[in-house]
């Protein structure tokens, strides 16, 4: 679990006076933050960088790559004498990851790609802070970080992953785009309900499952919340979706959205919302929910993606869904492969 966290409108502020007793001589605090804030130079002078500090900016057009976590831990280990006294990420559930996978790398040894799996992760990595700037991830929370490969898209899960210290400062969100917020709070919502409705689930993970799911149906199918309510719910519901499935596991659309995103690109929380519409047949009551949610806030979820594939993309697709094991065992339980066949799987692919 994260052990140390702050949370309020405004609290940014007070990310100084956090690092401020974490410093080490010489030794940089690097910043890994989300492009869009790249001409915002209002929010930049709130970092009050110093000395020997890096601030370095992530594109999210792609989400995030082992290959990008080895370049920068690389050139961090070119540019400095001294190991980074802390990782600051700012940003979406990309940079979030992203920066946990730098801390992690800067202290062991070879490439991210050796360690996607369960608990392959041997050293503690440098201190790191996590400011999230949309919420619905669970990124700020959770203990793994989510990479692409050469091989698979799988995450860095170990109990050396989760942040030293976040920052939720619901104001960061203010501007993101209407799609993109609901997307990202999709991908919240979708975790409550995978977390909720799967075999893993036991008495702690209900508690934060059901809190985040009570949530989400507030700030997506009321209409009596200020825009400020809302920020500050939708953070505290990411935060808590994040907590559900860190002792449960995800399931059917998280394992399909994989898929989607290994072979197509497609960014997480849409490629999620893309699979869920066509998962009545698993989650029947909440993918009812999900549509009145779209349908209300005048949504539209791309169709038809994946109707031009080529036989190798497809294949993939489906190799990269079923490789996400505990993910169809929590969902369908033991006998998962007699009921998510591939056949079962393309079909399902070509409907959405
Ligand atoms: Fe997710």
């Amino acid at each position: 679990m994260v052990p140390k966290v702050i949370f309020g409108s405004g609290s940014f502020d007070q990310l100084p006076s956090i690092l401020a007793p974490k410093r080490k001589d010489k030794a940089p605090f690097i910043y890994l933050v989300d492009d869009v804030f790249k001409k915002n130079e209002e929010f930049l002078n709130r970092l009050h960088l110093r000395f020997n500090d890096k601030l370095l900016f992530v594109s999210t057009m792609e989400e995030p790559k082992t290959e990008q976590v080895d370049t920068i831990v690389k050139n961090i280990k070119n540019e400095f004498t001294y190991q980074p006294s802390g990782i600051i990420g700012i940003g979406g559930g990309s940079v979030l990851d992203l920066a946990k996978a730098v801390s992690l790398l800067l202290t062991n040894k070879g490439s991210a790609s050796d360690y996607q799996g369960w608990d392959l992760v041997k050293n503690k990595g440098v201190y790191h802070v996590g400011i999230p700037t949309i919420s619905g991830t669970g990124a700020e929370v959770s203990r793994t970080a989510i990479l692409t490969g050469p091989e698979k898209k799988l995450g860095l899960n170990s109990d050396f992953t989760p942040y030293d210290q976040v920052v939720l400062d619901p104001d960061l969100t203010k501007g993101v785009p209407k799609d993109q917020w609901f997307y990202t709070g999709m991908d919240c919502f979708i975790h409550c309900v995978e977390s909720l409705n799967g075999t893993f689930l036991n008495a702690f993970s209900e508690s934060y499952g059901e809190k985040a799911y009570d949530l989400c149906k507030e700030i997506f199918l009321t209409e009596n919340l200020t825009d400020e309510e809302s920020r500050a719910k939708l953070m505290m519901a990411s935060w808590h979706g994040g907590m559900s499935i860190a002792y449960s596991q995800v399931g059917v659309a998280h394992a399909m959205s994989y898929g989607l995103s290994y072979v197509l690109g497609t960014k997480h929380g849409v490629g999620n919302c893309i699979v869920f519409d066509h998962l009545e047949e698993y989650y029947p009551k909440d993918v009812a929910l999900f549509k009145e949610m779209v349908k209300l806030h005048d949504i539209t979820i791309p169709q038809d993606v994946c109707s031009n594939l080529t036989e190798d993309q497809m294949e993939k697709m489906i190799d990269i869904a079923l490789s996400l094991v505990p993910l169809w065992e929590n969902a369908l339980g033991d006998d998962w492969e007699a009921i998510m066949t591939r056949d079962k799987l393309r079909a399902l692919y070509l409907k959405m």
